[in-house]
């Protein structure tokens, strides 16, 4: 044994075969092995391969014959998308209608704010539809953690053309260059009156410059700048607006540098969505795709999303994959109890390996419920909630809200949200909790079986 090995070296004696395959040299146990290898390498087939092409052309390769349904389910539930499609964008009438009526008739500047995936970017989007149709310059940016306040407005000048500048009539060369208001702005950092100063000129045109993901902008002198900026708009009644979204935090942040712009600003929470809402998307999906939705389908969609966009698209686009995988292209109730299964593991994912198995834990403890009301009410209230946030969003007394606080307590699931502040609002201890929680929840209610899983899991609230 020890001389058949001598000289053994694997690592060598692999990449020799890679190199020169030979299968002649090899002994006859090896050859069949050798000839599999060079079929597979040759005839790769079998791998995974895209069905769509790069323009979206639908290649028709894969022997699914809901291939093309597939393709077209892409566009139709996008939970990791916001909608840019009006075609796609459920609901939200009321909120565009208002945030219009503020920047159209009271010129004032708005602060979109609520929890991550309730849809600020969507209604951004189609924010930018309308006022674009309306010729106003739209200037859409995103902020990111170093966003600071020369660069991010130096692009929006870059877009404003200067043709729009009371100092410049529309046949003078530099208009017709295409030159643009930034050719105008000194080579020293850009201040927030430099910038207000050239808005003050502007003429003929509007401007809405939205600012996306606020939060993430990390530096405090940007988020000072730009209050400042927005008073010194407002003061000089510029045709310059900005429209803020990010979560709640910032707009009071933003408020405090100077409490005076308060009255220039209109803040907006976006709702979570109604039930009317939640089917919205699934009808326009189901539109889109060409698939149909069993109505116990939609309605346990509903049940479980409970108004948030997110979910509902999330949810959507697993149902109908497991319909189509099991040769339907109507999506029925176990489908959806598939697609909570999917959110399930994906959820778990976001949280940290301990809360996991001290969560699952309690589940066979029996608090299944104790933790599902609380989470409910975590969910409807951006993470943090009092109990009268829980008897509101699960219609319970005001007692059995104290206990379930005290017994999550107890538990170690939840915490002071703010230890400083007098009143008490709780949060869990990880903030993926709640979607955890419900979720996991949900997928113990929701019997596949049952011809109306969703009165069911209605029930137990
Ligand atoms: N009005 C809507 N109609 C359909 N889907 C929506 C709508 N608003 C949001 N969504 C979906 O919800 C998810 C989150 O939306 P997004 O706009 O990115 O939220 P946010 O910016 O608040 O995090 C995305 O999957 C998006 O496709
Ligand atoms: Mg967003």
């Amino acid at each position: 044994m020890e001389n058949e090995l001598a000289g053994w070296n694997p690592f060598k004696r692999k990449s020799a075969a890679i190199a020169t395959p030979r299968a002649e040299s090899a002994p006859p146990i090896v050859k069949p092995l050798v000839r599999e290898a060079h079929r597979r390498a040759a005839d790769r087939s079998g791998l995974p391969r895209f069905n769509t092409t790069a323009s979206d052309q639908f290649s028709g390769r894969d022997s699914d014959r809901f291939g093309a349904v597939r393709a077209k389910l892409r566009n139709a539930f996008t939970p990791s998308q916001p909608v840019a499609n009006r075609r796609l964008f459920a609901g939200r009438d009321d909120v565009l209608k208002t945030v219009i009526r503020s920047i159209e008739d009271q010129r004032l500047h708005v602060v979109l704010y609520g929890e991550r995936g309730i849809g600020k970017t969507s209604l951004l989007h189609v924010l930018t539809q309308a006022a674009t149709e309306a010729r106003y310059i739209v200037v859409y940016t995103s902020c990111g953690a170093n966003s600071n306040f020369d660069e991010t407005f130096r692009a929006v000048a870059n877009d404003i053309p200067l043709l729009f500048h009371s100092g410049f009539s529309p046949t003078a060369t530099e208009a017709e260059r295409g030159s643009s208001l930034a050719d105008l702005l000194p080579a020293e950092p850009l201040s927030p009156r430099k910038f207000g100063d050239l808005c003050a000129k502007l003429t003929g045109t509007r401007v809405l410059v939205i600012l996306d993901e606020f939060d993430r902008a990390g530096s405090a002198a940007f988020r000072r700048d730009v209050a400042e900026l927005i008073k010194n708009l407002s003061d000089r009644l510029c045709r310059v607006q900005l429209v803020l979204a990010g979560v709640a935090a910032d707009l009071t942040e933003l408020v405090e540098h100077i409490p005076s712009i308060r009255r220039n600003i209109f803040a907006l929470r976006v709702p979570k969505m109604s039930e009317h809402e939640v089917l919205q998307i699934v009808s326009n999906g189901e539109r889109e795709a060409d698939l149909t939705f069993e109505p116990d389908a939609s309605a346990s969609v509903v049940t479980v999303a409970r108004g948030s966009p997110y979910l509902a698209n999330l949810l959507c686009h697993h149902a109908s994959h497991s319909a189509l995988d099991d040769n339907r292209n109507k999506v029925m109730p176990v489908d959806v109890t598939r697609a909570v299964g999917f959110a399930v593991n994906e959820f778990e994912a976001r949280v940290p390996k301990p809360a996991r198995a001290h969560v699952r834990r309690l589940f066979d403890q029996g608090r299944a419920e104790t933790m599902a009301l609380a989470s409910r009410a975590a969910l409807a209230n951006d993470g943090v909630f009092t109990a009268v946030d829980l008897t509101t969003a699960n219609d319970v007394t005001a007692r059995k809200a104290e206990e379930i606080i005290a017994a999550l307590f107890a538990d170690g699931l939840i915490k002071v949200a703010y230890p400083d502040d007098a009143d008490d609002r709780f949060a869990f201890v990880e903030e993926g909790l709640p979607a955890l929680i419900w979720m996991t929840w949900a997928q113990r209610n929701l019997e596949p079986a049952a011809p109306r899983a969703t009165s069911r899991a209605a029930t137990a609230s």
